[in-house]
């Protein structure tokens, strides 16, 4: 029987201080919107941290303390990116068009169209994508969007995995949505088993998130899993979000994709899938990505989009273009990350409950207590790890099922991503 978790159960449990008071899911369901910055893992990190010096920090080569917390990709991106910025200032002076550049969509969508080998004129550029600035703002109104308002709807659960990439929950929450956690862990292959769900559950599903490869655990979704999403989301009439933004750090071949499977099934129909140059292209700061998808919502978050969105500036779009027509770069940034996995598999052996993930740059390493050991990488190695325990929710008893793990980011380049893994080595064994 598949135990789901709602913010109101157990607790987003584990805080060693206040944060644990102020992040128990009560407060979402009392103080909603309000207490959502309780929720963000680098606030709690921040408040776990406060006031506790970094020890002995620094390596050769690396001023200060080992940052490993957050996703952000370090490697250089290409030079046409600032150069086609360059080329393309005039566009400065204008707003962003609000449903994107005709030349941007085109390139998305051949892009998708080569990676995913979708038929010609399955992605019609206008209708079927939509710039954002990054898949965080596309993915926030997307579900902020497709909640339906409180008496509008029985259909207001959003099925989250979890561990989870905190806006998921955050939009819920915005939009006084009812997320539903579903374990993501050893047992499920680091993936949310939905069909596990009862009919009477799934009925009341407004949206369905899947990450793949996931965040944090590297995990990729098979053909099966996908399609059976889509023709889930269909059977119950809600929307399946596909959040594919490590869809390019992979190691052992392409990882399937929802807009494969959505044109072998002949419709886009309840199908939305985000992309990013943040992690393909090394460009988390140039904020650029697009969704793709079914038409109808589409239209619908383009509408919301436009009362609160940011848009895509011009210069920006023109790069991004140059970006997805591109894939020397891409080739080269895979085997930055490959090399890091390498001194990774190395330095870590079978300590931790190791194992290569097959996409994405985080190591989600089993340590018995990820807050314990991330308050003790830091104050004796000056390291920086995210507790798993942040990234999940507990369920009904109060088990956090990220509670004995810690999340590693392999963003730097080699070097200090060897001599920071040897450091956490030896102090966790300390
Ligand atoms: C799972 C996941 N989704 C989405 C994002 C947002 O990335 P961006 O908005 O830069 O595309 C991140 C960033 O860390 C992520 O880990």
């Amino acid at each position: 029987m598949i135990k789901a978790t709602t913010l109101g159960s157990g607790g987003a449990s584990g805080g060693a201080d206040e944060s644990r008071q102020a992040a128990r899911p009560t407060g979402f369901s009392a103080g909603g919107r309000s207490a959502m910055g309780a929720f963000h893992p680098f606030v709690r990190l921040e408040r776990l941290l406060r006031g506790r010096e970094p020890g002995a920090h620094g390596v050769a080569g690396v001023e200060g303390p080992l940052l490993l917390q957050v996703g952000d990709p370090k490697a250089p991106p290409p030079t046409m990116l600032a150069e086609t910025i360059a080329a393309n200032s005039a566009g400065w002076g204008g707003y962003p068009p609000p449903r994107g550049t005709p030349d941007y969509k085109k390139a998305a969508a051949g892009w998708a169209l080569r990676r995913f080998g979708l038929p010609a004129g399955f992605l019609d550029p206008e209708a079927n994508i939509l710039p954002v600035p990054g898949t965080r703002e596309g993915l926030f109104f997307a579900i902020t969007t497709a909640i339906p308002g409180p008496g509008e709807s029985e259909k207001r659960k959003v099925l989250i995995p979890s561990p989870f990439f905190h806006v998921y929950a955050g939009a819920s929450v915005a939009a006084s949505g009812e997320p539903l956690f579903l374990p993501a862990g050893p047992e499920t292959g680091f993936l949310p088993d939905y069909a596990a769900l009862p009919r009477k559950v799934l009925d009341q599903v407004a949206v369905a998130i899947l990450c793949s490869p996931s965040n944090p655990q590297g995990a990729v979704a098979s053909r099966e899993q996908i399609a059976g999403l889509i023709a889930l989301a269909r059977r119950h009439g809600f929307l399946a979000i596909f959040d594919e933004c490590y869809s390019e750090l992979y190691f052992d071949g392409p990882p399937p994709g929802a807009l494969q499977l959505a044109a072998e099934s002949g419709s886009l129909d309840n199908v939305m899938v985000f992309h990013s140059l943040s992690k393909r292209s090394s460009a988390p700061g140039l904020r650029c990505g697009f969704m793709a998808g079914d038409a109808g919502w589409i239209d619908r978050f383009d509408g919301a989009l436009r009362f609160g969105g940011a848009g895509v500036p011009v210069p920006v779009q023109a790069a991004g273009a140059a970006l997805w027509r591109d894939e020397a770069h891409v080739e080269a940034n895979r085997a930055f990350y490959a090399r890091n996995f390498d001194i990774a598999e190395r330095v870590l052996g079978n300590r931790f409950g190791f194992r290569r993930p097959a996409g994405g740059f985080f190591l989600w390493l089993d340590v018995g207590d990820g807050e314990a050991a991330a308050i003790k990488l830091w104050e004796e190695a000056g390291i920086r790890v995210l507790p798993g325990a942040y990234m999940c929710v507990a369920d009904a008893e109060g088990n956090n099922p990220g509670q004995p793990y810690i999340r590693v980011a392999l963003v730097h380049d080699a070097a200090y991503v060897e001599a920071a893994l040897e450091k956490l080595v030896a102090c966790l064994a300390a």
